[in-house]
């Protein structure tokens, strides 16, 4: 069966690290990994292909950055050409990138089959590109996975036909538990000089957050006034830019609790996040990760699409509010029980095993 897999952005290469393992464990897939090129920085893409010890992909088409038109559409024309000439049985998306919806919308119009891992998935605010890739990916494919029960309610909900949905688990949480070994031999949190659990990880990418200058300061401003602890920041090449041209850059850097460093690798990322005392950040990835490693998270968006984690207290939504972002923290510092009481939650993204039910359906359906 030949079996293309699309991928272009840093969190598909960790959705997919565990699916492309489970395929070599059946002789009958010939797997296509394709790579559109939408990350391509060292730190973005190679060292997660490295650590996860992944095969080089078949084809990279190299598309870059570009406006989401631009990117999206070139992707298409080339993913056309590739799918044409590789003549894949079915088309495999994970995740919610612009990749995504290329792949999917691609092989759609090509009547191939899609699956879409990581399906129905849902914050229901459209003005983020992800939830327009994301539910328009979930309405080209006939395969829809989803991570949890929630997110499957979510796909019947739109209409979407019951027999094409399956509650497989969340192929990051596989990935997690596969890598966790790993990790922990990082000195990371040595190596930036960290005390355990006296320190905070921030990420931020989000457009809503990272292209408005305002709510870029605003948060710039909570994290500078959270002195109390020590602040690490793995800093996006794209949020890089921004906090430059906002003239924050320098002002974080000078800040003497605030830690800039370049975005990490897969392992050292886990292993921080699993010392750290608290996470704040707008990643959807991130979230997961945190709950899964029993660390609060602060989210700094509106909306979440993983509603579960902040129905069980283990996630707080702050937006960019530097009240809401102060208030959280203190409450997270000032509960000393906190992790505790989050190893103890029930996990609704599945058991680890989430590849290899998605591999094996998609073989059942083959036959
Ligand atoms: C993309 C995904 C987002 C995902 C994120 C993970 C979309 C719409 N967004 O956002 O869902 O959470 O990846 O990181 O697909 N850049 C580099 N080097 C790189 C890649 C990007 O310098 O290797 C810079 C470029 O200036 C680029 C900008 O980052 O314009 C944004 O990159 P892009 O791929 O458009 O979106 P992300 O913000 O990374």
């Amino acid at each position: 069966m030949r079996l293309m897999l699309v991928v272009g952005a840093r969190p598909q290469i960790i959705k997919s690290a565990p699916i492309i393992r489970e395929t070599k464990k059946h002789k009958e897939i010939e797997l296509q990994l394709v790579h559109t090129g939408q990350h391509y920085d060292f730190e973005m893409s190679k060292v997660f292909f490295n650590e996860m010890g992944l095969p080089d992909p078949l084809v990279n088409l190299s598309v870059g950055s570009g406006t989401h038109a631009w990117q999206t559409g070139n992707m298409m024309v080339k993913l056309e050409e590739t799918m044409l000439s590789h003549k894949p049985e079915i088309v495999m998306v994970p995740g919610d990138t612009n990749s995504t919806i290329a792949g999917a919308l691609t092989a759609a119009k090509l009547q191939l089959p899609v699956a879409h891992v990581e399906s129905g998935a849902r914050s229901y605010d459209m003005r983020m590109p992800e939830e327009v890739n994301r539910r328009l990916t979930d309405h080209c494919a006939s395969l829809l996975f989803a991570p949890t029960r929630n997110c499957a309610e979510n796909l019947t909900a739109e209409g979407l036909p019951r027999n094409c949905i399956r509650v497989s688990g969340d192929t990051m949480y596989d990935a997690l538990l596969q890598h966790i070994p790993a990790a922990s031999k990082t000195n990371i949190v040595k190596k930036l000089e960290l005390e355990s659990e006296e320190y905070a990880v921030l990420t931020l990418h989000r457009p809503e957050n990272v292209d408005n200058p305002s709510n870029l300061k605003k948060i710039a401003k909570a994290v500078i006034a959270l002195g109390q602890l020590t602040i690490v920041f793995p800093t996006h090449p794209r949020t890089k830019q921004r906090l430059d041209a906002a003239s924050l850059l320098t002002k974080l850097e000078a800040t003497s609790h605030i830690k800039l460093v370049d975005p990490l690798g897969y392992h050292e990322m886990l292993q921080l996040t699993k010392h750290a005392r608290m996470v704040l950040t707008d990643s959807g990835g991130l979230q997961k990760e945190a709950f899964w490693l029993h660390t609060p998270c602060i989210t700094l968006r509106e909306t979440t699409e993983w509603s579960e984690t902040v129905e069980m207290h283990a996630n707080i939504l702050t937006g960019s509010n530097p009240f809401k972002i102060k208030k959280a923290a203190l409450e997270i510092m000032q509960n000393p029980q906190i992790r505790s009481k989050l190893s103890k939650l029930r996990n609704p993204f599945g058991d680890g095993r989430a590849s290899q039910r998605i591999i094996a359906e998609v073989l059942r359906r083959r036959t």
